[in-house]
């Protein structure tokens, strides 16, 4: 247990670099309020798609710690966010996750709002009453070519429009606005959130546990030690690189960006990214590597594009392919349960039975989620257990791990003031 912030600056500014983090950063409920409060409530939080709300007068909810946020299609067409919190007695006004309304009508004493915000009826409240100032209050949204992120906080980190200006021609050519959810997953990992992040920034896990990612994933693009390593599996590696430079000028001339982007830890906002080559038909992340929807996404003519996938701190990563995206969001429930929504969108024409099939679009990331979900679960029990202390992260395999670490040391060193 922590009893104050000296307490928490204390583990903050004592954290030992390259290492796993102390056990309260995992397993202590006043840490954890203490990242609502630093991390998830003042960062740009990934919530989902704009294909979440694709018709005028369509919402989606999403819980971001003790906040609920209405994501809302208003009759312009414009995607909108608020609190999802009623002004006359700060009802919830929505609960299911994803609902159509011609207004927001509070269930308690109806109260109505707008698409826009805006209080429209609030019954009984006399001659003096002045609805103008009691709209729904707006949260910051934005949309990353399609990719919905919010800030909870007044002044949100200023630094998004330059990740948007510098990924955005990464994500623009799959056409994130025409597509549709295939299907969506949520998954409670009973696990810390940074761990479902720490064990998400690398593969040096994949191999042991991962027979149906690596499939189509070269692990070799994750890191190795190269003096560990046999002369076939150097050859290998050899091999892999040269095809990853090869892929990246070929799908440049498609005007594909593809090279890497690391600013992980370097930036408020910070992400990554970086198009792969695949392993086998080199196509999609399924089973036999070929494509698992017929219709390719946006106007590609290809559908060996690799897979580029974007990482964001502190709560997402995205796979996109040539036939579909894979998408992924965590968010903390508590500080030892953490939802992991996934959704595998797909071009909006494209049938299903016809141009896919699901159990065949999922199959490769339900299984590694579930295997994934297992190995959160081991570390949220190995870090509650007395014997834990910190251990090093591979300098191969795990850098990206320990940048994550970083940036959230460095966001918490903040919070608590030096
Ligand atoms: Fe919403 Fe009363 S609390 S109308
Ligand atoms: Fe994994």
């Amino acid at each position: 247990m922590l009893d104050n912030v000296s307490t928490l600056k204390t583990l903050v500014l004592g954290r030992k670099p390259g290492h796993s983090l102390e056990a309260p950063f995992y397993t202590s409920p006043e840490v954890f309020e203490a990242d609502m409060e630093a991390i998830f409530y003042r960062h740009w939080i990934y919530v989902g798609i704009e294909p979440d709300v694709p018709e005028p007068g369509d919402v989606a909810t999403v819980n971001v710690g003790k906040a609920s946020v209405l994501i809302i299609r208003d009759d312009d067409n414009e995607i909108r966010a608020f609190h999802n919190v009623c002004r006359h007695r700060g009802a919830r006004l929505v609960g299911e996750e994803k609902a159509t309304v011609g207004n927001i009508v509070c269930p308690y004493h109806s109260w109505t709002y707008g698409l826009d915000g805006q209080l429209v009826h609030a019954p009984h409240m006399g001659a003096g009453f002045d609805a103008t100032c009691k709209g729904l209050k707006p949260v910051h949204l934005r949309s990353l070519e399609g990719l919905l992120f919010i800030c909870l906080a007044d002044n949100p980190p200023e630094d998004f429009d330059e990740v948007a200006a510098r990924m955005g021609p990464y994500i623009a050519p799959h056409k994130v606005r025409e597509t549709k959810i295939a299907y969506q997953s949520d998954l409670i990992e009973m696990g810390n959130w940074k761990l479902v992040i720490e064990n998400n920034r690398e593969c040096y896990h994949c191999e042991a546990n991962h027979p149906e990612l690596t499939v189509p994933l070269f692990a070799y693009g994750f890191g190795f030690a190269p003096e560990e390593m046999d002369q076939l599996d150097l050859e290998n590696a050899q091999r892999y690189d040269a095809l990853r430079q090869a892929s990246h000028a070929e799908w440049e001339k498609l005007g594909l960006p593809s090279r890497e982007i690391e600013e992980l830890d370097s930036r408020v906002t910070g992400f990554r990214t970086e198009r792969l080559p695949l392993d086998g038909d080199g196509e999609s992340h399924t089973m036999d590597t070929r494509a698992a929807c017929k219709v390719p996404l946006g106007a590609f003519s290809s559908a060996k594009l690799g897979g580029l996938s974007f990482w964001t701190q502190p709560n997402s990563w995205h796979h996109f392919l040539g036939d579909h995206i894979v998408t992924f969001s965590a968010l903390p429930l508590d500080e030892g349960r953490t939802l992991v929504r996934t959704k595998w969108l797909v071009n909006k024409d494209a049938v299903e039975g016809v141009d896919y099939d699901i159990d065949r679009l999922i199959e490769v990331w339900t299984a590694t989620n579930a295997q994934d979900s297992a190995l959160v679960g081991m570390c949220q029990q190995g870090a509650s257990n007395p014997a834990y202390e910190p251990g090093p992260y591979s300098p191969n395999t795990e850098m990206l791990v320990e940048k994550f670490v970083r940036w959230y040391i460095s966001r918490m060193t903040e919070y608590v003031g030096q």
